[in-house]
């Protein structure tokens, strides 16, 4: 049995930072970890031009704790409006790695998002032209549609016919969650990829409901059934180098979630990377975790490897029930949960 596994310094290529004193509050968990990741764009209000999102970069790396080396990967927020030309600024000065698409109202913090995709295709034009990814919250937001069908519909409506229109742009589909997605990526062109998160790894649909109403299991895509958790698991542990680490970490107060209408997130950024050793190791794929945490990711984006290692033990512990965030109570995915691994201290 393998009891210690090193791998080479993985990324986060999804994930919510927030801002100001729960930002402050969580950066160290992802900085504990990873040496990069990709931060959502979707405060409040978005950071949707190079300024803003210059400031908001200043204000994580001021927050970064000292010792930790931590590179924000900092993301354009989309809307109607936005102009191709300030995209093309904010990539070129080194600020935007990357744009983000919500379609407006499709998650929390989309209301200023993209309305009809067609809407963008200037911005999306010039994006492939200058070799800069898009990434995508892949989810109609027709609420005819059943919310466990709404990525399978995005995928046919709306997805498909982007990829035919950019085949040049580098497309990452987020947070993927269904067997549809997964299929629709493996059989896609070389500029399509998908990050996935450990809650999608480990839960299906019936965590939320089971004996009640979960609402710490609830984020958006939501979890789907298990035949597509199993092939998430499939497609993780390939090895194909389409499919990488990205938690969607979204914290929201224990107020915020359970509530009459709770925020969609899941806290996982405390034990991520233990959380994702744990699934590589049931599925006897440990030997494929560093592509999937370390490789994949950079590979995609064009951007260096992570130089350092971390090492991770074959050591049960139990995760916090709740945490302490800004002044709040925050409650981890796992939490109360036994985890098998452990992120050692070098
Ligand atoms: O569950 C989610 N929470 N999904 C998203 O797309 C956004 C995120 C958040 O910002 O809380
Ligand atoms: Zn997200």
């Amino acid at each position: 049995m393998i009891n210690s596994i090193t791998i080479r310094r993985p990324d986060d290529w999804h994930l919510h930072l927030r801002d100001g004193d729960m930002m402050r509050a969580v950066l160290p968990y992802t900085a504990r970890q990873f040496g990069r990741a990709i931060v959502m764009p979707n405060l409040s209000p978005p950071v949707t031009d190079v300024e803003k999102t210059a400031a908001y970069r200043g204000r994580i790396i001021a927050a970064i704790p000292a010792g930790l080396d931590f590179t924000p990967l900092m993301t354009c927020y989309l809307t109607d409006t936005t102009d191709p030309m300030d995209v093309a600024r904010g990539h070129s000065e080194g600020v935007f790695v990357a744009a983000k698409l919500y379609p407006a109202h499709a998650t929390t913090g989309s209301a200023h998002g993209v309305t009809d995709i067609a809407k963008i295709y200037p911005v999306l034009e010039k994006m492939q032209a200058i070799g800069m990814p898009l990434l995508i919250h892949g989810e109609v937001t027709d609420h005819h549609v059943d919310i466990f069908d709404r990525e399978a519909v995005f995928i046919e409506r709306t997805l498909s016919k982007l990829v035919r229109d950019m085949p040049e742009l580098k497309i990452v589909f987020e947070h993927i969650t269904t067997r549809d997605a997964a299929d629709f990526v493996i059989d896609g062109p070389e500029t399509l990829a998908a990050t996935i998160t450990p809650q999608h790894l480990h839960i299906n649909r019936n965590a939320i409901f089971a004996g009640g109403i979960r609402p710490h299991f609830y984020c958006l895509p939501i979890a789907k059934r298990e035949e597509h958790r199993l092939r998430l698991r499939e497609v993780a542990v390939s090895g194909s180098r389409k499919f990488f680490l990205g938690t969607d970490s979204a914290p929201h107060s224990v107020g915020a979630k359970e509530s009459a209408c709770g925020c969609a997130g899941i806290f996982g950024a405390p034990y991520a990377i233990e959380s994702y050793t744990a699934v590589f190791d049931e599925e006897n794929a440990l030997d494929r975790l560093e592509a999937f945490a370390s490789e994949n990711g950079p590979r995609f984006y064009g951007l260096p490897l992570n130089e350092g290692t971390i090492t991770l033990h074959r050591q049960s512990h139990q995760v916090e029930e709740k945490l302490t965030a800004a002044g709040e109570d925050i409650v981890p995915f796992h939490a109360g949960e036994e985890i098998n691994w452990r992120l050692g201290l070098k």
